[in-house]
């Protein structure tokens, strides 16, 4: 359905947009970037102009390959120069009502055959396909931040996604040199739900002081092999994202036990203690400041990541037995978008699932919640002596 001829369109030319923007373009593609404010049209501009010097300073692409990028892109304030695209990706205000009338508007002006995709990490495909007289071209496609650098893209059809215009998707993004993985359209896709626990976990084991914020991060970090641990994580995504993801999540899924946001983080959204960029967050970050050094118990070091690491597994576990990604799927989306040291449930099968549903059991039984409650897969996986892999 694509070619290298295909010609793409990006709506929205902030953060996503542009870094999509240049992906098309290096792997050939004409790309078009269409913006309704001229400010940002120039910012994208002025930065795309500034990332490729830099790709050539460092040699990761020549001078010859920097200029192809720029001529084959183009910056416009006009919609109407959107209507010879093959394919137009949305990476506008995450706000359903403004991206229903967008889509509107572009069905309006395109042909019959172009594939209309949006970028958005948590309204519904299907809401937003809904607007369109043409549902059956209208499909999620998700790239992570930074979209340069991030391998994962997530591929999310609608329910009235033509499923040929699923695969044509996936093989135009994998042909971009992305990793993609097939997610159905529900509440978080496929990373941002399973990663949910990552964060919630771990602020309920704070929030019930069994342990404090370094501690809690040394644990993930040196005994788990996560990269950064949750509070130094959320404090870099910043709670103004990490806190409305969850939220977003949480409300999306009937108020499930399971996603339910921390009044900890809540509060510091509320303070404006935003994170890093802020100044403050979970830790200090202003000049001379002294944070509190971790207790490097290994017993309860080991406590903490069973406990988070089970709980992330259960998502997992969840997330396929609801039939929304394979397990090679969820296993790939959590190593290559958020570059967890190991897939979840390759983890899982290397642990052994008796010894998870045990930690989960026990947690179920002493609080009583339902927040705790095992996937039925892990259990019959466990009953019939099976693994995930
Ligand atoms: N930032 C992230 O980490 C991230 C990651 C994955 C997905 N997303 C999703 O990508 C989308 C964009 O996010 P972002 O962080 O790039 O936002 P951003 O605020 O950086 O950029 C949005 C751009 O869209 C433009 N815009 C707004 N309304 C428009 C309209 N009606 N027509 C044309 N242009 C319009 C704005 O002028 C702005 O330049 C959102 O749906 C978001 O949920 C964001």
């Amino acid at each position: 359905m694509f070619t290298k001829n295909s010609i793409i369109g990006i709506v929205g030319s902030g953060a996503m947009g542009s870094g999509i923007a240049l992906v098309a373009a290096t792997a050939e593609h004409q790309t078009l970037i269409y913006d309704t404010n001229s400010i940002a049209l120039e910012k994208a501009k002025t930065n795309l102009n500034a990332s490729l010097i830099k790709l050539v300073e460092k040699q990761k692409i020549t001078q010859h390959k920097a200029d192809s990028i720029v001529q084959l892109t183009t910056f416009t304030n006009q919609i109407n120069d959107l209507s010879t695209c093959h394919l137009i990706i949305e990476a506008i205000i995450e706000n359903s009502d403004v991206k229903q009338k967008v889509f509107q508007e572009l069905e309006s002006i395109v042909s019959n055959t172009c594939v209309l995709a949006s970028n958005t990490s948590s309204l519904s495909i299907t809401s937003i396909a809904s607007a369109c007289k043409n549902p059956e071209r209208v499909i999620g496609i998700h790239f992570f931040n930074p979209a340069t650098l991030m391998p994962l893209v997530e591929i999310i059809p609608g329910i009235a996604t033509n499923p040929d215009i699923t695969i044509a998707c996936k093989i135009v993004i994998d042909s971009w040199k992305k990793v993609t993985v097939i997610a159905k359209d529900t509440p978080g896709f496929i990373v941002n739900r399973v990663a949910r626990p990552f964060y919630s976990e771990a602020l309920r084991i704070y929030d019930e002081q069994l342990a404090d914020i370094p501690t809690i991060d040394w644990a993930m970090r040196e005994i788990g092999g996560f990269k950064m641990g949750p509070f130094e994580l959320m404090d870099l995504i910043g709670h103004d994202v990490n806190y409305v993801v969850t939220e977003t999540v949480w409300t999306q899924f009937y108020y499930d036990p399971r996603f339910k946001p921390s009044l900890s983080q809540k509060r510091l959204l509320e303070a404006k203690f935003l994170g890093k960029k802020s100044g403050r967050g979970f830790y200090d970050y202003r000049e001379g400041a002294i944070n509190p050094e971790p207790n490097k118990d290994e017993a309860l070091g080991k406590y903490i990541v069973n406990r988070v690491l089970c709980m992330l597994i259960n998502e997992a576990a969840d997330t396929h037995y609801l039939g929304i990604a394979s397990v090679n799927d969820i296993d790939l989306a959590m190593t290559k978008g958020v570059n967890y040291p190991k897939g979840l449930l390759k983890w899982a099968d290397e642990i052994g699932l008796p010894s998870i549903l045990e930690t989960l059991n026990v947690l179920y039984n002493d609080y009583q919640e339902d927040r705790y409650r095992a996937c039925i897969l892990l259990k019959n996986n466990v009953k019939q002596g099976k693994s995930f892999y």
